[in-house]
């Protein structure tokens, strides 16, 4: 969904020659529908990266981002993030390509089978969903504009890439992600869907580790922000809690302000090893009550 005007929070222009015209609206409007009758194919929700479009501008604010951030998490972030940057060949000198010999997805295809896919703009949640359990990642293709690096109220590249996808490329976490995916597929009860919606936020987006001894980063809200991952990892009013799936689907969270309780996973084996159970309980559930009833 295209801002307006009236909407905008943020400083400065994002490139809309990315993602407007009648491919990104078309495929917009395929999302917001997806799951009614005659709108099943998921392939139609994605867009094309068209990477001529982005200006030295944008490029420029992608190696500023990346300078500034990975110095930082070069000794703050999860072993399995840097490793997995380094295996998709993330780099600064430029924008990630998602198509083509040097694209991520080149280098994923043969690591986990996911791959990251352009959208328009937000999914709606199954939508969002019916991607993930096809190991399919839905990703912005615009970047903030250089007025705000520091804060942008919607994702952009920099969070779908650089902060999501390197995790991609661990064979754990890519189970875990494609059975988050369909367990959120699979379910109608909100009870759940408001769970799950918990699940992702405190893993997935906001998510802490311990390696080694020490407490490191792996949420994409964290790795991709300058301001939060310091915070998360220093601060003295964020409280820094043992994982435990159900604590954390009992955690409501909101959204507008650096997050004040965070949950630290001792491996990410504990993470897929907790979703598959979720998952085989929902299954269960769902197996017991027909989806229509
Ligand atoms: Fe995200």
């Amino acid at each position: 969904m295209a801002m307006t005007e009236g909407d905008k929070k943020y400083s400065g222009s994002l490139n809309h020659a990315m993602i407007d015209g009648p491919e990104g609206h078309a495929a917009q409007e395929y999302a917001n529908h997806f799951g009614e009758p005659g709108f099943d194919d998921i392939t139609k929700v994605y867009i094309a990266q068209k990477y001529s479009g982005y200006t030295a501008e944008n490029q420029e604010s992608w190696q500023t981002l990346y300078d500034r951030q990975m110095e930082y998490l070069a000794t703050h972030a999860s072993n399995v993030y840097l490793s997995g940057a380094r295996s998709i060949n993330l780099v600064r000198e430029h924008i990630p390509y998602l198509e083509g010999p040097k694209s991520v997805n080149n280098y994923l295809a043969k690591l986990t089978g996911w791959q990251s896919r352009a959208v328009p703009g937000y999914l709606p949640a199954k939508t969002f969903f019916a991607c993930l359990a096809r190991r399919e990642f839905p990703t912005t293709v615009v970047i903030r504009p250089k007025e705000s690096l520091d804060y942008l109220p919607e994702p952009d590249i920099f969070h779908d890439i650089f902060g999501h996808v390197p995790l991609h490329a661990d064979p754990v976490f890519a189970d875990f992600l494609q059975t988050y995916g369909k367990a959120a597929l699979l379910t109608n009860d909100p009870y759940h869907t408001e769970r799950l919606a918990r699940l992702f936020w405190f893993t997935v987006e906001f998510g802490l580790i311990r390696e080694g001894g020490e407490i490191k980063l792996y949420g994409s809200g964290l790795i991709s922000s300058p301001g939060e991952s310091k915070h998360a990892l220093f601060s003295d009013k964020v409280e820094r809690r043992p994982f435990d799936l159900d604590t954390v689907c009992n955690t409501s969270f909101e959204i507008d302000h650096y997050q004040p309780i965070l949950y630290v996973l001792e491996s990410f084996g504990q993470l897929r090893d907790a979703m598959n159970s979720y998952a085989t309980r929902l299954i269960d559930a769902a197996g017991k009550v027909p989806a229509h009833a």
